[in-house]
């Protein structure tokens, strides 16, 4: 067979680890061949193709990014873009394609594989808010990056007395922030499953100095006040419907400021959450991934996805990957409260 692969949305750590795989394996146990798309589903769109073989994929292991180049490109908002991926799959003889994505990415695999494409998903997101997979790859490296942070952010806090607020990514999922302030010692977790009174941040701040440490504040960019809105950075929507997050580690800064009459400051993670090289957690997972994407994809199991339930990689129907966001419970995010204050 001659496959093609393809990374969309935004990108994350261990997007190479799964190329690699997939090549490694199918060339050396399938025989088949690969072609390398471009840009996510842009690629596919415009017939951007690269090479790829078992050259192409060695020493990328420990690379972040991808080789391949991701975009936000949605084929279904584009005039003709079903019938223009189907003959740029014709024209360069590709039987079936793996995309490696999130919500979005995957969203359209689903749509396309209802429209005779063939295809295999591989979920990726630094968010891991991908429904029916334990995990996504990139999510232990986004969150071993906060902790890094959170730990150095102590200390500054405590030789200046300041609370001090770390936003991290994690737009309608709190994943990021749960488990990078669980691990970091936060005085408080702020997500987007739960509307967060400032009355009682500003209670957990005051209580963490009475007790000479400085409260650090996990935020995540899509958590929402009681009585207010997301903090919106720019209202432009993307090919999916998405606006630029960012803000509410600002906000929420002065709003302590003026209530506690404490110093507070604030860090942006941002796009440093998905930079730089996979820790070896999101390596294997993302390894594994590859190997069974690419066996699925040998034995025709089209319109399926890779996905980890404990510690086996199974294959679910793609469609059950983006029918709904997997989101922080209610009774995790308790579990973290005790520590808060
Ligand atoms: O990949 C998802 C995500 O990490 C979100 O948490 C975040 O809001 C978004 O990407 C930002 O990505 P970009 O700036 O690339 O659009």
């Amino acid at each position: 067979m001659r496959i093609g692969v393809l990374t969309g949305g935004g990108d994350c750590p261990g997007l190479n680890a799964v190329i690699r795989a997939v090549v490694r394996k199918g060339v050396k146990e399938y025989g088949h061949e690969f072609v390398g798309f471009r840009d996510g589903w842009r690629g596919t769109l415009e017939g951007l193709t690269m090479p790829l073989d078992i050259a192409a994929t060695r020493g990328i292991l420990p690379r972040g990014g991808t080789i391949l180049g991701s975009s936000r490109t949605n084929p279904f908002k584009i005039e003709n873009g079903v019938e223009r991926i189907k003959e740029n799959l014709a024209t360069s003889g590709i039987d079936a394609l793996i995309a490696i994505g999130g919500e979005d990415t995957l969203g359209v695999a689903t749509k396309l594989d209802g429209l005779g494409v063939k295809v295999i998903g591989v979920p990726k997101t630094i968010d891991n808010d991908l429904n029916n997979t334990d995990y996504t790859f990139g999510f232990d490296t986004a969150v071993n990056i906060a902790v890094e942070a959170i730990d150095r952010l102590h200390t500054t806090a405590e030789s200046h007395h300041r609370a001090l607020i770390v936003e991290v990514m994690g737009r309608h999922a709190g994943w990021i922030a749960l488990h990078s302030g669980l691990a970091g010692g936060a005085a408080c977790i702020l997500i987007p499953e739960q509307k967060f009174s400032v009355a009682k941040v500003c209670e957990w701040v005051e209580s963490r100095f009475k007790t000479n440490y400085a409260p650090i504040i996990v935020v995540a960019e899509g958590a929402i006040p009681q009585d207010g809105d997301m903090v919106v950075k720019d209202e432009t929507k993307d090919a999916f419907g998405h606006v630029k997050l960012s803000g509410i580690g600002e906000w929420l800064a002065q709003e302590i400021e003026i209530r506690t009459g404490k110093e507070a400051r604030t860090t942006v993670l941002g796009h440093v959450q998905r930079g730089g090289s996979p820790t070896a957690f999101d390596r294997v997972l993302a390894t594994r991934f590859g190997l069974h994407a690419i066996t699925a994809a040998h034995e025709g199991d089209w319109g399926k996805m890779v996905a980890l339930h404990g510690t086996d990689i199974v294959r679910v129907p793609l469609i059950s990957a983006t029918e709904k966001l997997k989101t922080v419970d209610l009774a995790r995010y308790q579990e973290a409260e005790i520590f808060f204050g």
